[in-house]
């Protein structure tokens, strides 16, 4: 009791301490503190939300039970205990949780005849009982899943990451897991980046821009919203194209470009360009196209000729790239298959997928549909106030919500500037193709 006064004292000491060490260190303090207090609330809280989120399996088990038994000669009720068969709620095993950077993992064991989407399915559900902003789930294996919990939003502020330094990959933001967010054009070739009107989309060019400026790569421009994202960096770009007209006579130079590198490398027995030897590898040329949908859009019948032969090059040019080192990066506010058969095709040849925050569920299915539903539900879910953020479908087949970086207009134009001595060109790399190659 005589102790009372001093407790009191030390009570407020030890919490003010505790704040102050959260607030000056976070990652040790969540590492020695608040995660042993999370990983024995999570374990002890398992059974409960497990059964509350419909993941729990009834099982036939044995048990001892206490049967009410009526003694006939004298009608005394005698309470007897015998082994039974009960079914009992089980639920899925869990191992230890572990730290991440911004929460928790942990593996869990699938009961008969669960499937990691039921998981999926009870992510949210789970996040709401745990208290935490979000659970992923992911399978590293048959039988196994892994939650993965985090406490906050960690794309709210994303720190800045040094730029990458490989040919063709940029660094272009975050990725929910801390991890930096690459674009690796080597690894997948052409990409699409859907988003409704203010959602990062020309963020992300700006990013490319920047990141592949000091790149020794030539960079073209298809800029269909009259070339207001794209003409400020045109000291950097080899070509800009501002309108369908100039789209389609860029695009036929690109495919008479690719078909030329083609020749060079079957007579080199190479099957890329990478496989050439130095002195005869080409320049690889990275085309941004923003608007997409204007290559598509038809006011009447008479320009679907011109609209089919847009189509039909752009396709070209994403299909057979890759090997000859022609990449592609389109923007656009709606990829839907309502634009006509050719997105639909050139969305199959875009193996890379960053869906922006879109208005349309038809643009993210579109842009996400083949990945896991859970994907869709989550770019759905994006909100207003944090442009960039992104879902992206990553080299490694797994699907992550990222945040671009902020990289302003000023800062891309004076990265154009800065590289412009390093821009090739254009005439200068279709110079040796056929005459309606250099319009
Ligand atoms: N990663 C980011 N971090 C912070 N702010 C961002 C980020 N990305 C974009 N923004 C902000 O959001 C605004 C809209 O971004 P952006 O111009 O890239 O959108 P958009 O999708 O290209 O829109 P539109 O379709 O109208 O061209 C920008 O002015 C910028 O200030
Ligand atoms: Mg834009």
């Amino acid at each position: 009791m005589s102790d009372l006064p001093l407790w009191l004292a030390v009570l407020p000491l030890i919490g003010v301490g505790l704040w102050a060490w959260r607030r000056w260190h976070h990652p040790s303090f969540w590492l020695l503190v608040g995660f042993p207090i999370t990983a024995v609330s999570v374990r002890a809280s398992w059974r409960r939300i497990a059964l509350g989120c419909g993941l729990t399996k009834k099982r036939q088990r044995w048990w001892f039970t206490t049967v009410p038994g009526l003694v006939a000669s004298t009608g005394i009720v005698k309470v007897k205990r015998r082994f039974q068969r009960v079914a009992v709620d089980t639920k899925p095993f869990m191992w230890l949780p572990l730290p991440t950077r911004h929460g928790w993992r942990v593996t869990v064991h699938t009961l008969e005849g669960q499937t990691p989407g039921d998981y999926a399915d009870a992510a949210e559900r789970l996040a709401h009982s745990w208290g935490v902003h979000a659970i992923r789930v992911s399978s590293p294996g048959p039988g196994r899943v892994v939650l993965a919990a985090t406490m906050r939003d960690p794309l709210v502020t994303v720190d800045q990451l040094p730029p990458s330094t490989d040919l063709l990959k940029v660094t272009v933001g975050r990725l929910e897991t801390g991890k930096p967010w690459v674009i690796d054009f080597r690894t997948v070739p052409h990409w699409l980046n859907a988003g409704a009107t203010q959602s990062g989309k020309s963020n992300l060019a700006n990013a490319l821009i920047v990141g592949l400026s000091p790149q020794p790569v030539a960079l073209v421009g298809i800029d269909l919203k009259g070339g207001v994202e794209f003409t400020p960096y045109a000291p950097r770009l080899s070509a800009l194209a501002t309108c369908r007209d100039e789209a389609g006579r860029l695009l036929d130079d690109l495919v008479a470009l690719m078909l030329d590198r083609m020749g060079v490398c079957r007579q080199a027995s190479a099957r890329n360009v990478w496989q050439l030897p130095p002195v005869l590898r080409p320049v690889p040329v990275v085309v941004l196209v923003d608007e997409l949908a204007e290559l598509y859009l038809m006011a009447d019948k008479s320009e679907k000729d011109e609209i089919a032969k847009t189509s039909t090059a752009l396709l070209r040019v994403a299909q057979l790239g890759r090997a000859f080192g022609i990449y592609l990066f389109c923007c656009g506010q709606r990829i839907g298959s309502d634009l006509g058969p050719g997105v639909t095709a050139l969305r199959a040849q875009c193996s890379g997928r960053i869906c922006h925050r879109v208005n349309d569920p038809e643009t993210a299915t579109m842009t996400l549909g083949d990945l896991d539903p859970a994907a869709l539900a989550s770019a759905r879910a994006i909100p207003a106030e944090t442009p960039g953020v992104a879902i992206v479908a990553g080299q490694d087949g797994q699907w992550y919500r990222a945040r671009s970086f902020y990289v302003s207009e000023q800062t891309a134009e004076h990265a154009a500037h800065t590289h412009a001595h390093l821009t090739s060109p254009w005439a200068e790399i279709t110079a040796h193709l056929p005459e309606q190659a250099n319009a």
